[in-house]
């Protein structure tokens, strides 16, 4: 894969200086689902969509051995300035054949719009009796956020096609998935988590969201406001705060022998 065909995820560029700045509280709440992974020293881990590498460096210190991939060049250029093995690779096309003894996930897997070929990546890439952890966007996910650029998008002619880059399961869905894909679901939790946003819902949907609001052009910014307004009596708090209304998915499951 080359930096050019890398870009994005979901038709999105990222830059890990803007995620840093706007939303770093992904890999903070993130921290969580390290509990549910319970990484062991000497374990071989893959931290898949490992991002700028904030949480992966954590999983370093618990003693396993980790390897980080990311779709986006610059996410993975931070991370190895972090010191991680950090690798270029499409979640949906993963190289590795039956190495680790756990792959992670945090915040990644809603980007990545085939789950089974993510899925059957995952569990060629595990050892037997490997586990698979993670936590992602489930059913429900930023729905006001997504109503919102819907009704305007018909506003001004957008294509309603970039509007849902992601997938959101529900978790009957994806425990379905799992099992298709050979693995035993242990634990699954899909729960509202509201989500204070460090620079408000613009800078959220600054770095989630370029391509949809990218198609207006020189609209963009009128574009926004218009999203902005229609979801203020939703998610803005009277202080001024603004909540995602963010809905996880996180599960814990291994791959049957
Ligand atoms: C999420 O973490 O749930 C998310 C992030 C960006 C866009 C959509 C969802």
């Amino acid at each position: 894969m080359t930096d050019q065909d890398a870009v994005s995820q979901g038709g999105q560029t990222w830059k890990a200086q803007s995620y840093d700045d706007n939303v770093r509280f992904v890999s903070v709440y993130g921290e969580a689902v390290l509990d549910w992974l319970g990484a062991q020293p000497g374990e071989r881990i893959l931290d898949l969509g490992c991002g700028d590498g904030a949480l992966t460096v954590q999983l370093v210190e618990s003693g396993a051995t980790l390897v980080g991939v990311d779709g986006a060049p610059d996410f993975v250029r931070a991370a190895r300035d972090r010191g991680i093995d950090a690798r270029l690779h499409d979640g949906h096309d993963l190289p590795f054949e039956s190495e680790f003894d756990a792959v992670f996930s945090n915040a990644a897997l809603h980007w990545m719009t085939d789950p089974k070929a993510v899925l059957s990546g995952v569990a060629r890439a595990l050892k037997p009796g490997g586990r698979f952890v993670g936590e992602f966007g489930g059913h429900g996910n930023v729905a006001a956020i997504v109503t919102a650029m819907r009704a305007v998008a018909r506003r001004y002619d957008g294509d309603p096609g970039l509007i849902f880059p992601w997938f959101f399961p529900t978790p009957d869905a994806y425990a379905a998935l799992l099992e298709d894909a050979g693995f035993v679901v242990d634990r699954m939790n899909h729960f509202a988590r509201p989500t204070p946003l460090p620079t408000g819902i613009r800078g959220w949907l600054g770095v989630f969201c370029q391509p949809f609001f990218d198609q207006f052009g020189d609209r963009r910014e009128t574009v926004i406001d218009d999203v902005v307004d229609a979801i203020e009596t939703s998610l803005k708090l009277p202080d001024g705060t603004w909540i995602a209304d963010y809905v996880r998915l996180r599960f814990a499951a291994h791959r049957s022998q």
